[in-house]
């Protein structure tokens, strides 16, 4: 298994651009399924889920089409099977987004159940209920779930009882298709639910109130092809800032959405940064400062995202004063914290708080990455410490950052990975 070597003490210093969102991508790339027409999806980035997912589409038989640029073209018209097997879901979670999508167009759909994963239990309930309002026939039997809409599926008003962002895109791909009216409450206002709407309706579909928290679809009798290009990586973006704030450095991220992080911004200029910003662009200068510790609450968009909260708790560990942060989000997402407690930080967990105080210095230290932002914690921790931090098991980092140490090096980190 590959390996990051990050040696710490470098200030960042540079410039550099963000990939398309992941978490935008997926849904997206389910979306393919809904459309009669191929359907052009630009500006993915060069991920292992990304890939994930074009296994899954490939493996239903659908025919691809992918540039030397990873643009996608999906014919969802040639699909043969309708199955997104175990093998494949146990791998990403968010698998179950072709649930929606391929009941609504061809009338049954046959996913493997999500398990559990490391950062909590991650039940895919609201999915299911929600299809069931709109007249799905679902049983789940031997791991799978197996649904059917023979008939076609019908409008409905649903109210979700979590706020759930893959569930929400679930519900409002399958909705484009049904007869009559949806409309959902309690929606996820995430920018990726945004864009996926914006996508649905690019195909021809009639989506109202993305990034509310009442959806309403009217549905059509058929989606058509597009080119769509998905957004930029808010989290990457908030990511690459919070490299720069910890090693007191000055960091320009280009090819972002700063709209998109006001709650990031707010917490990084609560540390300290001086945030200046542009249509594309959100530069970040410390000044040399040592960052002040932030108190942190996660919650759903547009409140602080729970994928920013372990790069925060690594800012916290190095910062000036206490900090408290938060997690509403899921029960089991400070894995990095005993990690970090293992290159010198002083955190103190109680239930789904953390209080961390900040210390002078970090010393470098194997680690071992458990989820995606828990190692994106980790590396920014090395970045700070004394010495040279390992992390382990990084196929977690590379399911959600493009290129991570050549961006990072670009900015004048040292850091380099070191292959089985
Ligand atoms: N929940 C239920 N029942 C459901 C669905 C969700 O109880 O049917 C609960 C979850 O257990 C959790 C809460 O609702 O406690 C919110 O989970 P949500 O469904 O919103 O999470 P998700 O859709 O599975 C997406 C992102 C995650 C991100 C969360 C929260 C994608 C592909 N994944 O997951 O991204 O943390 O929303 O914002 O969009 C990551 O990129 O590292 C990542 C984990």
């Amino acid at each position: 298994m590959d390996k990051l070597i990050i040696t710490g003490g470098r200030q960042l210093d540079g410039e550099v651009r963000m990939s398309g969102a992941k978490n935008s991508a997926l849904p997206v790339l389910a979306a393919t399924l809904l459309a009669s027409e191929p359907t052009k999806v630009c500006n993915l980035p060069h991920l292992q889920d990304i890939t994930t997912m074009i296994e899954l589409l490939g493996q239903m038989g659908i025919e691809l089409i992918i540039d030397d640029k990873l643009n996608v073209e999906v014919d969802a018209k040639t699909i043969k099977e309708f199955n997104a097997p175990y093998e494949l879901v146990k791998t990403m979670r968010a698998s179950i987004l072709v649930l929606g999508p391929m009941l609504a167009h061809f009338g049954e759909a046959h996913v493997s159940l999500p398990g559990g994963c490391a950062i909590g239990s991650r039940p895919v309930d609201i999915h299911l209920k929600g299809l069931e309002a709109m007249g799905a026939e679902i049983q789940v039997e031997g791991g799978y779930i197996h649904a059917f809409a023979r008939n076609g599926l019908h409008g409905a008003r649903y109210v979700m009882d979590t706020v759930t962002v893959t569930g929400t895109e679930n519900l409002m791909m399958a909705a484009t298709l049904a007869r009559g009216k949806t409309i959902l409450e309690n929606a996820a206002r995430e920018p990726e639910v945004v864009d996926l709407a914006n996508c649905l309706n690019r195909m021809g579909a009639d989506v109202q109130g993305a990034g509310t928290d009442t959806i309403i679809i009217n549905g059509v009798d058929k989606l058509h092809g597009c080119e769509y290009t998905v957004i930029p990586d808010r989290i990457e973006t908030g990511t690459y800032l919070v490299a720069g704030a910890i090693t007191r450095g000055r960091v320009k991220v280009k090819n972002t959405a700063p709209d998109l992080l006001d709650a990031v911004l707010l917490k990084l200029q609560d540390a300290g940064a001086h945030i200046s910003t542009g249509a594309d662009w959100i530069e970040l200068d410390m000044k040399g400062n040592r960052p002040r510790a932030v108190n942190i609450r996660t919650a759903p968009y547009p409140a602080f995202p729970t994928d920013m909260q372990a790069q925060f708790t690594a800012l916290n560990c190095v910062a000036e004063g206490t900090g408290t942060i938060i997690e509403t989000i899921f029960e089991n997402r400070f894995m990095h914290a005993s990690e970090l407690i293992r290159m010198g930080a002083h955190i103190a967990l109680e239930g789904n708080t953390a209080i961390v105080t900040g210390v002078e210095h970090l010393t470098g230290a194997p680690v071992m990455a458990t989820d995606l932002r828990a190692s994106a914690g980790l590396v920014l921790a090395g970045l700070v410490a004394n010495g040279d931090t390992r992390v382990d098991r990084i196929y977690h980092i590379d399911r959600g950052y493009e290129c991570i140490e050549e961006k990072l090096q670009m900015l004048g980190a040292q850091i380099h990975r070191v292959p089985s």
